[in-house]
């Protein structure tokens, strides 16, 4: 006989999720391998000359990077502070964000990821509260279609933009289109909001060359990998990698790294060690490399994280662990790992609750069969209920509701600015048909096609002829969007100012940089730190669906 209750279990989602059982010699351990270093240094001559048991002579490249750029050998001492008394620092309000943060610079990887294995979620959440580096937290968006149409990119970074996203991503189902679907990005967000930053994730030279053009405004997916092998599977090395974060430096554009426990199991070369030892290791080589933030929590690789015990909670302290280190934490959120609406929801909440510089790195701003970065936690069609989740627990969590009337305004304002840059530049036609299904549609399944030839075309004219983010702008001015071409100039000023290269850096609407410098977490315990409040407050509150006493 079978059991009807384990019948109908067994056909919950959450069990058509994936689940292995710890095996830490291929990696799949999220926390505490027995195979992980004891914490250790020694310092001779202001050299470190040993880390976390291994001797400088048989340090890998991450090792030397970490020890020659991250950690202060003037700070060593804080290595004989036991990890239990760390982590309580950690929970304890009376301690300052500033003293944990100079305790870390004098801490090896080993010792961070002991640190994190004291706390339960709960105090990794108070910890993230008070450790988070800009006091307002924020929100970034993915923008993409399995069409690669440039019109619904633009759109749907307008609605984005005035849903609230402070960053938007793109990505390219075909690498060729990347210069277009930048372009339309940041056309589009500047039609939804002043101020939004964009990024288009692709091939890293490809990467670099659109942001010196000026056609995005940042750049996120400089990878790191905690064990060497794996680095070298991605022809990288930490140094690699810091060079092309001082090339990005050089022209003024905002970057982070990316990292998430997870890639070197997924890689086959996890060295027996858990997930988040290894992450700490990624975080010391970005810092090393001198990043301002990193986007980890797994990030793509969550299906691997989370598919082991305790997972969800290495997620949770790989990102407390990137804040402990004065980095700006995007963090994560932006990959389906499971099939349970409680699941994913809940896996949120642990960033949502304490609040992080972007909660999620990448929140889906299309349904996700139209999301090219494999599919989002949260998509487009979650809008509602993440607004109502922020009204529930009066949490900021970088969204507000919009109205219809709004969203189709911009939508197709947004279509009419890339339709009219597309004539301009001689680029790709687009109809008037084009621009009003995508004003109405929902994803790519409701707008009309694209002649793709066309469009690869353009976008290899666009880069052929040397065209730059100025070209953007005059062709806006030229073509009577003059408000937005001012936008994107004003962008473009951000570049020459460099401001919004400081520490989890945002633009408010009119162009002032919010960030760790100017507006840091001060949280110091009940009453203190960030509070929704006042106009932001009413805002959040102000859902459609309301039964207002006048009605009833
Ligand atoms: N580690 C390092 N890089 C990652 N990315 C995503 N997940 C990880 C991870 N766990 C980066 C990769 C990928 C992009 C979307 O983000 O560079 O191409
Ligand atoms: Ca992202």
């Amino acid at each position: 006989m079978k059991s009807k209750r384990f019948e109908i279990l067994n056909n919950r989602p959450v069990n058509k999720d994936g689940f292995i059982a710890e095996w830490p010699e291929a990696g799949f351990i999220a926390m505490a391998s027995p195979y992980d270093p004891k914490p250790s240094i020694r310092v001779i001559g202001g050299a470190i000359v040993e880390m976390d048991g291994t001797p400088r002579d048989q340090f890998d490249f991450i090792d030397a990077f970490i020890a020659d750029y991250t950690i202060n050998p003037a700070k060593t001492h804080f290595m004989d502070i036991s990890s239990a008394v760390i982590a309580h620092k950690l929970v304890d309000i009376n301690i300052s964000r500033e003293e944990i943060i100079n305790i870390a610079s004098g801490i090896t990887p080993a010792k961070l990821t002991e640190v994190m294995g004291h706390l339960n979620v709960v105090e990794m959440m108070m910890a993230l509260q008070k450790m988070r580096a800009r006091g307002i937290p924020a929100n970034q968006a993915h923008i993409t279609n399995v069409k690669d149409d440039p019109v619904q990119i633009a759109a749907d970074s307008a609605e984005g933009a005035l849903r609230g996203f402070a960053e938007e991503e793109t990505t390219v189902g075909v690498a060729r289109y990347a210069p277009l679907n930048a372009i339309a990005l940041l056309i589009g967000s500047q039609v939804g909001r002043p101020g939004v930053l964009t990024q288009c994730a692709v091939e890293e030279a490809t990467e670099l060359i659109l942001g010196i053009r000026g056609f995005t405004t940042y750049a996120e997916t400089m990878s790191v990998y905690g064990t060497e092998p794996v680095f070298i599977d991605g022809d990288d090395t930490p140094y690699s990698k810091a060079f092309l974060a001082s090339a990005y430096a050089s022209r003024g554009l905002k970057t982070r790294f990316t990292s998430g426990t997870g890639s070197e199991a997924l890689m086959g070369s996890a060295q027996k060690k858990s997930m988040l030892y290894l992450e700490a290791r990624c975080l010391y080589a970005a810092k090393g490399a001198g990043s301002q933030g990193i986007q980890n929590g797994s990030v793509s690789c969550i299906g691997i994280t989370a598919s082991v015990p305790s997972g969800i909670r290495a997620v949770l302290a790989e990102n407390l662990m990137a804040a402990i280190l004065d980095l700006e934490v995007a963090s994560s959120n932006d990959q389906s790992f499971s099939h349970s609406d409680m699941r994913r929801t809940a896996r949120t909440m642990l960033q949502f609750l304490p609040g992080t510089d972007f909660i999620f790195s990448g929140y889906a701003g299309e349904p996700n069969y139209d999301n090219l970065f494999a599919g989002s936690n949260f998509d487009a069609e979650d809008f509602d209920d993440y607004n109502v989740l922020q009204r529930d627990m009066m949490v900021d969590g970088g969204l507000r509701p919009v109205s219809e009337e709004e969203v189709i305004r911009v939508r197709e304002t947004a279509g009419k600015a890339v339709q009219a840059v597309f004539r301009y530049l001689n680029l790709a036609e687009i109809t008037d048909e084009q621009v009003e299904a995508v004003t109405y549609a929902h994803g790519s399944k409701d707008t009309l096609p694209r002649d793709a030839a066309a469009d690869i075309a353009a976008a290899e004219s666009l880069m052929r002829r040397g065209l730059t983010g100025l070209d953007i702008v005059k062709a806006l001015y030229e073509t009577g969007f003059e408000d937005i071409a001012q936008r994107v100039l004003n962008m473009l000023k951000q570049r020459i100012t460099g401001d919004y290269m400081q520490t989890s850096a945002i633009l408010d609407e009119d162009y002032n940089v919010i960030s760790a410098i100017n507006a840091p977490n001060n949280y110091k315990g009940p009453g203190t730190g960030y509070r929704v409040g006042g106009k932001r407050w009413e805002e959040i509150k102000n859902i459609p669906n309301i039964i207002d006493r006048e009605g009833i």
